[in-house]
Protein backbone atom coordinates (compact mmCIF):
# COMPACT_ATOMS: atom_id res chain seq x y z
CA UNK A 1 0.00 0.00 0.00
CA UNK A 2 1.21 3.35 -0.85
CA UNK A 3 2.15 5.82 2.10
CA UNK A 4 -1.22 8.17 3.24
CA UNK A 5 0.10 11.38 1.43
CA UNK A 6 0.74 9.49 -1.86
CA UNK A 7 -2.93 7.72 -1.65
CA UNK A 8 -4.56 10.94 -0.57
CA UNK A 9 -3.09 12.81 -3.76
CA UNK A 10 -4.11 9.63 -5.95
CA UNK A 11 -7.76 10.41 -4.23
CA UNK A 12 -7.68 13.97 -5.35
CA UNK A 13 -6.30 13.33 -9.46
CA UNK A 14 -9.13 11.29 -9.74
CA UNK A 15 -11.43 12.32 -8.20
CA UNK A 16 -10.75 16.26 -9.89
CA UNK A 17 -11.24 14.18 -13.14
CA UNK A 18 -14.37 12.96 -12.13
CA UNK A 19 -16.21 15.62 -10.30
CA UNK A 20 -18.40 16.63 -13.33
CA UNK A 21 -19.79 13.41 -14.17
CA UNK A 22 -20.79 13.06 -10.31
CA UNK A 23 -23.42 16.06 -11.57
CA UNK A 24 -24.28 15.05 -14.96
CA UNK A 25 -28.18 13.59 -14.40
CA UNK A 26 -26.93 11.50 -18.08
CA UNK A 27 -24.86 9.40 -15.82
CA UNK A 28 -25.41 9.80 -12.01
CA UNK A 29 -28.49 7.20 -11.43
CA UNK A 30 -26.21 5.00 -9.08
CA UNK A 31 -25.82 8.36 -6.90
CA UNK A 32 -29.40 9.57 -6.93
CA UNK A 33 -31.82 7.02 -8.19
CA UNK A 34 -30.46 3.64 -7.26
CA UNK A 35 -29.00 4.77 -3.71
CA UNK A 36 -32.53 6.64 -2.20
CA UNK A 37 -32.80 3.45 -0.10
CA UNK A 38 -29.34 3.55 1.80
CA UNK A 39 -30.30 5.78 4.39
CA UNK A 40 -33.61 5.30 4.54
CA UNK A 41 -33.62 3.71 8.12
CA UNK A 42 -31.67 6.08 9.66
CA UNK A 43 -33.33 8.12 12.24
CA UNK A 44 -32.81 12.20 11.06
CA UNK A 45 -34.77 15.26 12.95
CA UNK A 46 -35.81 18.94 11.71
CA UNK A 47 -32.64 19.86 14.56
CA UNK A 48 -30.27 17.76 13.48
CA UNK A 49 -26.14 18.75 12.57
CA UNK A 50 -25.66 16.21 9.83
CA UNK A 51 -21.89 15.38 8.58
CA UNK A 52 -21.69 13.64 5.22
CA UNK A 53 -17.78 12.39 5.47
CA UNK A 54 -15.93 12.16 2.27
CA UNK A 55 -19.00 13.32 0.76
CA UNK A 56 -17.81 14.49 -2.60
CA UNK A 57 -20.48 16.94 -3.94
CA UNK A 58 -22.25 15.71 -1.26
CA UNK A 59 -25.55 14.02 -2.88
CA UNK A 60 -26.38 12.40 0.52
CA UNK A 61 -25.53 15.89 2.38
CA UNK A 62 -28.22 17.24 0.08
CA UNK A 63 -30.39 14.71 -0.34
CA UNK A 64 -31.09 15.27 3.58
CA UNK A 65 -30.66 18.66 3.78
CA UNK A 66 -34.46 19.21 3.86
CA UNK A 67 -34.97 17.00 7.08
CA UNK A 68 -32.37 18.65 9.17
CA UNK A 69 -31.09 21.87 10.51
CA UNK A 70 -27.76 22.03 8.51
CA UNK A 71 -25.72 19.37 6.87
CA UNK A 72 -21.99 19.26 6.27
CA UNK A 73 -20.21 18.12 3.50
CA UNK A 74 -16.73 17.29 3.70
CA UNK A 75 -14.13 16.00 1.21
CA UNK A 76 -10.46 15.66 0.73
CA UNK A 77 -11.07 16.85 -3.63
CA UNK A 78 -11.66 20.30 -3.82
CA UNK A 79 -13.19 19.95 -7.36
CA UNK A 80 -15.61 17.41 -5.76
CA UNK A 81 -16.88 20.10 -3.53
CA UNK A 82 -17.01 22.97 -5.92
CA UNK A 83 -19.31 20.97 -8.32
CA UNK A 84 -21.55 19.91 -5.15
CA UNK A 85 -21.43 23.83 -4.23
CA UNK A 86 -22.43 24.75 -7.49
CA UNK A 87 -25.45 21.85 -7.19
CA UNK A 88 -26.40 22.89 -4.02
CA UNK A 89 -26.44 26.62 -5.21
CA UNK A 90 -29.31 25.46 -8.23
CA UNK A 91 -30.95 23.32 -5.76
CA UNK A 92 -31.73 26.51 -3.86
CA UNK A 93 -30.02 24.70 -0.88
CA UNK A 94 -29.14 27.77 1.90
CA UNK A 95 -28.37 24.63 4.40
CA UNK A 96 -25.38 22.80 3.52
CA UNK A 97 -22.10 23.97 4.46
CA UNK A 98 -19.03 22.55 2.02
CA UNK A 99 -15.62 21.60 3.67
CA UNK A 100 -12.48 20.45 2.78
CA UNK A 101 -11.03 18.10 5.21
CA UNK A 102 -9.62 14.30 5.25
CA UNK A 103 -11.94 11.36 6.52
CA UNK A 104 -8.91 10.32 8.56
CA UNK A 105 -8.33 13.48 10.81
CA UNK A 106 -11.60 15.02 10.43
CA UNK A 107 -11.60 18.87 11.35
CA UNK A 108 -13.99 19.05 13.88
CA UNK A 109 -14.28 18.64 17.79
CA UNK A 110 -15.22 15.46 19.45
CA UNK A 111 -19.37 15.26 19.69
CA UNK A 112 -19.59 17.74 17.50
CA UNK A 113 -22.61 16.30 15.11
CA UNK A 114 -26.43 14.25 15.86
CA UNK A 115 -25.74 12.34 12.58
CA UNK A 116 -22.82 11.38 11.01
CA UNK A 117 -22.84 9.44 7.26
CA UNK A 118 -20.63 8.31 4.62
CA UNK A 119 -21.55 6.35 1.45
CA UNK A 120 -19.25 5.05 -1.61
CA UNK A 121 -16.21 6.12 0.21
CA UNK A 122 -14.67 3.53 2.59
CA UNK A 123 -13.42 1.56 -0.29
CA UNK A 124 -11.13 4.54 -1.67
CA UNK A 125 -9.98 5.45 1.98
CA UNK A 126 -6.16 3.49 3.04
CA UNK A 127 -7.92 2.96 6.86
CA UNK A 128 -11.60 2.58 6.36
CA UNK A 129 -11.17 1.45 10.43
CA UNK A 130 -9.43 4.99 11.03
CA UNK A 131 -12.35 6.71 9.09
CA UNK A 132 -15.22 5.11 10.96
CA UNK A 133 -13.76 5.49 14.44
CA UNK A 134 -13.30 9.50 13.38
CA UNK A 135 -17.03 9.10 12.52
CA UNK A 136 -17.94 7.64 15.93
CA UNK A 137 -15.67 10.58 17.80
CA UNK A 138 -17.74 13.27 16.38
CA UNK A 139 -20.59 11.89 16.94
CA UNK A 140 -22.39 13.00 20.40
CA UNK A 141 -23.85 10.52 22.74
CA UNK A 142 -27.35 9.36 21.70
CA UNK A 143 -26.65 10.40 18.06
CA UNK A 144 -26.73 8.40 14.91
CA UNK A 145 -24.24 7.16 12.58
CA UNK A 146 -24.77 5.42 9.02
CA UNK A 147 -21.95 4.14 6.63
CA UNK A 148 -22.90 3.00 3.32
CA UNK A 149 -20.71 1.17 0.74
CA UNK A 150 -19.78 -1.67 -1.95
CA UNK A 151 -19.06 -4.56 0.22
CA UNK A 152 -16.80 -7.53 0.22
CA UNK A 153 -17.75 -10.91 -0.43
CA UNK A 154 -17.04 -12.93 3.12
CA UNK A 155 -14.41 -15.03 1.36
CA UNK A 156 -11.07 -13.05 1.91
CA UNK A 157 -9.76 -14.69 -1.42
CA UNK A 158 -12.88 -13.95 -3.43
CA UNK A 159 -12.42 -10.44 -1.57
CA UNK A 160 -9.13 -10.04 -2.95
CA UNK A 161 -9.84 -11.21 -6.88
CA UNK A 162 -12.99 -8.58 -6.29
CA UNK A 163 -10.55 -5.41 -4.92
CA UNK A 164 -7.87 -6.49 -7.50
CA UNK A 165 -10.60 -6.03 -10.18
CA UNK A 166 -11.59 -2.82 -9.12
CA UNK A 167 -8.15 -1.32 -8.77
CA UNK A 168 -7.99 -2.20 -12.20
CA UNK A 169 -10.50 -0.28 -13.14
CA UNK A 170 -10.17 2.40 -10.59
CA UNK A 171 -6.65 3.00 -9.10
CA UNK A 172 -7.63 4.96 -5.76
CA UNK A 173 -9.68 1.86 -5.11
CA UNK A 174 -8.10 0.23 -1.70
CA UNK A 175 -10.17 -2.15 -0.24
CA UNK A 176 -13.64 -3.22 -0.13
CA UNK A 177 -14.93 -5.03 3.72
CA UNK A 178 -17.22 -7.31 3.76
CA UNK A 179 -20.43 -6.71 6.52
CA UNK A 180 -19.40 -8.39 9.18
CA UNK A 181 -15.97 -6.36 9.22
CA UNK A 182 -17.63 -2.89 9.40
CA UNK A 183 -20.09 -4.34 11.92
CA UNK A 184 -17.26 -5.94 14.21
CA UNK A 185 -15.48 -1.94 13.74
CA UNK A 186 -18.83 -0.57 14.97
CA UNK A 187 -18.86 -2.90 17.90
CA UNK A 188 -15.50 -2.59 18.88
CA UNK A 189 -15.95 1.17 19.45
CA UNK A 190 -18.38 1.00 21.48
CA UNK A 191 -21.31 1.76 19.61
CA UNK A 192 -25.09 -0.19 19.47
CA UNK A 193 -27.94 -0.71 17.97
CA UNK A 194 -26.21 -2.13 14.47
CA UNK A 195 -28.34 -2.98 11.71
CA UNK A 196 -27.36 -3.74 8.11
CA UNK A 197 -29.86 -3.88 4.59
CA UNK A 198 -28.00 -5.34 1.93
CA UNK A 199 -28.59 -5.47 -2.02
CA UNK A 200 -27.10 -6.24 -5.42
CA UNK A 201 -27.02 -3.79 -7.72
CA UNK A 202 -26.82 -4.91 -10.98
CA UNK A 203 -23.92 -2.82 -13.65
CA UNK A 204 -23.54 -3.17 -17.38
CA UNK A 205 -19.90 -3.74 -17.42
CA UNK A 206 -19.00 -1.28 -20.36
CA UNK A 207 -20.22 2.13 -18.74
CA UNK A 208 -19.48 0.78 -15.58
CA UNK A 209 -15.60 0.96 -16.92
CA UNK A 210 -16.32 3.89 -19.00
CA UNK A 211 -17.28 5.43 -15.89
CA UNK A 212 -13.99 5.19 -14.04
CA UNK A 213 -11.82 6.54 -17.06
CA UNK A 214 -10.28 2.66 -17.42
CA UNK A 215 -7.77 2.95 -20.33
CA UNK A 216 -9.39 0.19 -23.10
CA UNK A 217 -6.73 -2.69 -22.34
CA UNK A 218 -7.04 -2.50 -18.52
CA UNK A 219 -11.17 -2.59 -19.75
CA UNK A 220 -10.35 -5.39 -21.68
CA UNK A 221 -8.70 -7.41 -19.39
CA UNK A 222 -11.33 -6.64 -16.64
CA UNK A 223 -13.77 -7.98 -19.19
CA UNK A 224 -11.98 -10.79 -20.26
CA UNK A 225 -11.67 -11.90 -15.99
CA UNK A 226 -15.75 -11.30 -16.16
CA UNK A 227 -16.71 -13.53 -19.17
CA UNK A 228 -13.79 -16.59 -17.59
CA UNK A 229 -15.99 -16.53 -14.42
CA UNK A 230 -19.01 -17.11 -16.66
CA UNK A 231 -17.07 -19.60 -18.77
CA UNK A 232 -16.40 -21.69 -15.16
CA UNK A 233 -13.67 -19.69 -13.83
CA UNK A 234 -13.10 -18.87 -10.39
CA UNK A 235 -15.58 -16.36 -8.66
CA UNK A 236 -14.09 -12.83 -8.98
CA UNK A 237 -16.84 -11.30 -6.33
CA UNK A 238 -19.05 -9.43 -9.22
CA UNK A 239 -21.38 -11.77 -10.19
CA UNK A 240 -20.86 -11.59 -14.07
CA UNK A 241 -23.84 -12.43 -16.15
CA UNK A 242 -23.92 -12.35 -20.02
CA UNK A 243 -27.77 -10.93 -21.01
CA UNK A 244 -28.48 -10.47 -24.13
CA UNK A 245 -25.63 -10.00 -25.80
CA UNK A 246 -24.23 -7.60 -23.05
CA UNK A 247 -22.12 -8.12 -19.69
CA UNK A 248 -23.71 -7.28 -16.42
CA UNK A 249 -21.77 -7.64 -13.04
CA UNK A 250 -23.50 -6.78 -9.74
CA UNK A 251 -21.67 -5.11 -6.81
CA UNK A 252 -23.38 -5.62 -2.74
CA UNK A 253 -24.33 -2.07 -1.46
CA UNK A 254 -24.75 -2.32 2.20
CA UNK A 255 -25.75 0.22 4.38
CA UNK A 256 -24.55 0.01 8.22
CA UNK A 257 -26.29 2.02 11.18
CA UNK A 258 -25.80 2.27 14.83
CA UNK A 259 -26.23 4.43 17.56
CA UNK A 260 -23.37 6.04 20.19
CA UNK A 261 -24.32 5.15 23.23
CA UNK A 262 -24.24 7.85 26.45
CA UNK A 263 -26.76 10.38 25.97
C1 LIG B 1 -16.95 7.59 -4.94
S1 LIG B 1 -16.83 9.21 -4.27
C2 LIG B 1 -18.30 9.23 -3.29
C3 LIG B 1 -18.79 10.62 -3.02
C4 LIG B 1 -20.07 10.72 -2.19
N1 LIG B 1 -19.89 10.21 -0.85
C5 LIG B 1 -21.26 10.08 -2.86
O1 LIG B 1 -21.79 9.10 -2.32
O2 LIG B 1 -21.68 10.58 -3.92
C6 LIG B 1 -15.56 9.06 -3.05
C7 LIG B 1 -15.16 10.38 -2.43
O3 LIG B 1 -14.30 10.11 -1.33
C8 LIG B 1 -13.38 11.18 -1.24
N2 LIG B 1 -12.27 10.75 -0.38
C9 LIG B 1 -11.45 9.70 -0.56
N3 LIG B 1 -10.57 9.63 0.47
C10 LIG B 1 -10.87 10.64 1.32
C11 LIG B 1 -10.34 11.07 2.56
N4 LIG B 1 -9.31 10.46 3.15
N5 LIG B 1 -10.91 12.15 3.15
C12 LIG B 1 -11.95 12.80 2.58
N6 LIG B 1 -12.47 12.44 1.39
C13 LIG B 1 -11.96 11.37 0.77
C14 LIG B 1 -13.01 11.48 -2.68
O4 LIG B 1 -12.46 12.76 -2.82
C15 LIG B 1 -14.40 11.32 -3.35
O5 LIG B 1 -15.05 12.56 -3.41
Amino acid sequence: MPDDQTHARRVQEVFARQAAAFEDHRHNHALTHDSQWLFQSLRVEPQDLLLDVAAGTGHAARALAGRVRVAVAVDLTEQMLQAGKQAAEQQGLSNVLFQRGDALRLPFLDESFDVVISRFASHHIERPDVQIAEMARVLRPGGRLGLADVVADEDPAVARTQDRLERMRDPSHTRTLPISEIVAEMQSLGLEAVTVESRAVQHAADPWLKRAGAPTEIADSVRGELRAEIAGGAPTGLRPVQREGELWLAQVWACVTAVKPGA
